[in-house]
């Protein structure tokens, strides 16, 4: 410590709120940097199954203070929702215990239009986004028209910024023939939850700024993962965001002096939820494997949008590429458990493409539309392992896989996880 960056290696999903939670059991600040509530972070403490959209996934800690950063987008009723869900299970939701960042961006009901409009022109080349609004909101942020959180100190002037906007967005919207929004309803409905999320406004740079000079841990909770971001990932299929480790420290305002550690959370072997391309993507019975039921919550379907996530084997092309974007100092490898019974497990260790070896990410979609992988394979193994909380006891050929996902990914493997609840762990 003091800063620990926690951050997706791969597509989403990866389990960086369980992560998020083991860490902030030693910290004192919990901060989320980027996106909005196109995130769906899991948390499974005994009875307790927490799915957090907006809010750190450092609430379950009772002295941790949960910070939304700047670099956020904030759909003000659903962040009042999910604060309401907080409170009925029992957690302290008080002002001053949870910041929202004045300079977070608002999410209104005209980007959740424009999203979906969007979305339907592109037909059969969506995105397959979360309809969240997303990526409208940022881009009113870079095009300097966005409304910020600060707007809803007060509410007079919020409700006439708010409705301003809405009639801009509404009058192109129904131009291009989609339906009309709900002006007024809306309008209404913003106002009600800014009067409740009024008291939450905090400058969150300065907080966090002089946290940290008077000695506090803070664990940064990525969202996304690195496949999904604007620069890094498959353009044009990602959000609209930077969950990258530059993304964190924009997302919240602090130097890079603070960090000493970015962790590296990713799957053991790879999920996807939406479009675009995925060299390592099972379509027969083995993804089905992979993909669960859907009878349990840690099945692969979406937590946000209750999608199923497509699934293949382990990319490492992906994950060489997202440990050099983000530097992580070590890696978090989840759903170990997931992998047992197989006869043997792969690792994509580098894409063919029309001859040509490629072991580092290409830039161009097409090209990786067109890759095909080149699988490295071990041998599987049998055992439960949901009971193994040491690296030496897992079996010798699970241990292999991990040793030899450290090894390709040049990063040491610290955490293995084998399970959703919060003690199945497996440390060195
Ligand atoms: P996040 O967005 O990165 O926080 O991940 P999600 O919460 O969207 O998805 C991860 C899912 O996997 C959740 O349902 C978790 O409960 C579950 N999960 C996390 N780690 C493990 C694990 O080691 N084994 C199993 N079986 N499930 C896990
Ligand atoms: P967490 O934090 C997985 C995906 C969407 C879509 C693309 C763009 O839970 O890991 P957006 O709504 O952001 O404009 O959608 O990004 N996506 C995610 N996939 N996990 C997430 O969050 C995601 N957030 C966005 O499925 O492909
Ligand atoms: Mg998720």
């Amino acid at each position: 410590m003091p800063v620990t960056i926690i951050l997706g290696a791969q597509w989403g999903d990866e389990g960086k709120g369980r992560a998020v939670d083991w860490l902030s059991g030693q910290a004192d600040i919990a901060a989320r940097a980027t996106g909005g509530d196109n995130a769906g972070h899991t948390l499974n403490v005994g009875d307790n199954l927490l799915k957090l959209h907006l809010v750190p996934s450092g609430v379950l800690h009772p002295n941790v203070t949960c910070v939304m950063g700047n670099g956020m987008v904030i759909n003000p009723v659903n962040l009042v929702k999910e604060l309401d869900k907080l409170a009925a299970s029992g957690l302290d939701i008080t002002p001053g215990r949870i910041l929202l960042s004045t300079r977070a961006h608002i999410t209104t009901p005209a980007h959740i239009a424009q999203d979906a409009a969007q979305e339907q022109a592109l037909g059969s080349e969506k995105i397959g986004t979360t309809l969240r609004g997303i990526g409208p909101t940022y881009l009113d942020k870079i095009g300097r028209r966005g409304l910020r959180a600060a707007e809803m100190a007060d509410l007079e002037t919020f409700a006439e910024k708010l409705e301003a906007s809405l009639i801009r967005a509404d009058a192109s919207l129904v131009r291009d023939g989609y339906p009309a929004l709900d002006i007024k309803g809306s309008v209404a409905a913003y106002v009600e939850a800014a009067a409740k999320l009024r008291p939450y406004l905090t400058d969150t740079t300065a907080y966090l700024n002089e946290r940290l000079k008077a000695g506090a841990r803070v664990v940064c909770e990525g969202a996304q993962g690195a496949m999904l971001d604007i620069d890094f990932g498959s353009y044009p299929f990602v959000t609209s965001s930077s969950p990258t480790v530059g993304g964190t420290l924009t997302g919240l305002g602090f130097g890079p002096k603070y960090v000493d550690r970015v962790v590296g959370v990713a799957k053991t072997y790879s999920t996807r939820v939406g479009g675009g391309p995925m060299p390592s993507e099972l379509l027969d019975e083995l993804g089905d494997r992979l993909r669960g039921t859907g009878a349990n919550f840690w099945d692969e379907y979406g937590t946000t949008t209750g999608r199923p996530r497509r699934c293949g084997w382990l990319d490492m092309v992906v994950l060489r590429y997202s440990c050099a974007v983000n530097g992580f100092t070590e890696l978090v490898m989840t759903k170990l458990d997931i992998l047992s019974g197989f006869e043997e497990v792969r690792i994509c260790v580098a894409y063919d493409i029309d001859g040509q070896r490629y072991e580092y990410l290409p830039a161009r979609i097409e090209d990786v539309a067109r890759a095909t992988p080149v699988y490295e394979t071990l041998p599987g193994w049998s055992e439960d392992i949901t009971g193994v909380r040491r690296m030496a006891d897992l079996p010798t050929n699970a241990r292999r896989y991990i040793e030899r996902i450290a090894q390709l990914a040049d990063t040491p493997v610290n955490v293995v996880s084998v399970g959703p609840e919060r003690d199945q762990l497996v440390f060195a």
